[in-house]
């Protein structure tokens, strides 16, 4: 029997000026989990959120938060993501090794390595659990996984878009990535990246369980059926 299904909310395409109103909304359809894309304009082009607003954020949601840090050196900030309230820290694999040589100019993206830094990597998911939260690595969409590290991660994010922006194009050639995860890992299998009606079964079929969703979720007209629709396919 496939697991039950969790839905995380990508607030990047909440109206921001008034995220309150957005995120009761997604209480009420049932999500599950709230994601908040941490962007600094170096790992990625845009500048997005930091830990302030995640405070801000935690005041009024009891709401599960995970943090996907699309940023430089995040070992650095993860007393500062977890003070501020986040229950999950999502490391991007890319910021722990050598970066291939089309994207090593900080202007260069999408960023991608061949070889992690597994020591550096484990250290960090090791502090992330000490403070009590959830260790998540991410993987972008041409970026391999890393299966040494699977027994110090609670989950793994699978991109599938390029991280940088919502609204991008789902890209069905990570799915063997998540085939792969569902044979040897039992903690979370998130799916990231252009989740919508017809994504959405297909990453579930190839084993995913937490799917996030941004532009799907944030232009339906109604949360509730888009949150049942998306629950339903377990
Ligand atoms: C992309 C972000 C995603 C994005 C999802 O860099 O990591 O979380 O906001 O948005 P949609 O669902 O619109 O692709
Ligand atoms: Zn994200």
């Amino acid at each position: 029997m496939n697991r039950p299904i969790a839905v995380s909310a990508s607030i990047l395409a909440a109206n921001l000026g008034n995220l309150e109103r957005d995120i009761k909304r997604c209480e009420e359809a049932g999500v599950d989990r709230l994601h908040i894309d941490c962007m600094d304009g170096h790992f990625v082009p845009q500048l997005t959120i930091g830990p302030m607003i995640i405070e801000a954020v935690r005041r009024f949601t009891k709401l599960y938060l995970e943090a996907h840090l699309m940023i430089e050196h995040p070992g650095e900030y993860i007393e500062n993501y977890a003070e501020a309230g986040a229950d999950c820290i999502q490391l991007q694999l890319e910021c722990y090794g050598t970066r291939r040589a089309s994207c090593r100019r900080w202007d260069q993206w999408p960023k991608e390595i061949d070889e992690v830094d597994v020591p550096t990597l484990r250290a960090d998911l090791k502090k992330i659990r000490k403070l009590g939260k959830k260790a998540f690595v991410v993987v972008n969409p041409k970026t391999a996984l890393c299966e040494e590290v699977l027994n110090d991660c609670d989950g793994v994010l699978i991109m599938s878009v390029n991280p940088g922006f919502s609204g991008q194009k789902f890209m069905p050639e990570v799915l063997p990535k998540i085939e792969r995860l569902k044979t040897i890992f039992k903690g979370d299998i998130a799916i990231d990246g252009g989740i919508n009606a017809q994504s959405a079964p297909l990453t579930v079929t190839a084993g995913a369980h937490v799917l996030i969703s941004g532009s799907y979720l944030f232009s339906s007209p109604n949360f509730v059926d888009t949150v049942r629709h998306l629950k339903s396919l377990a």
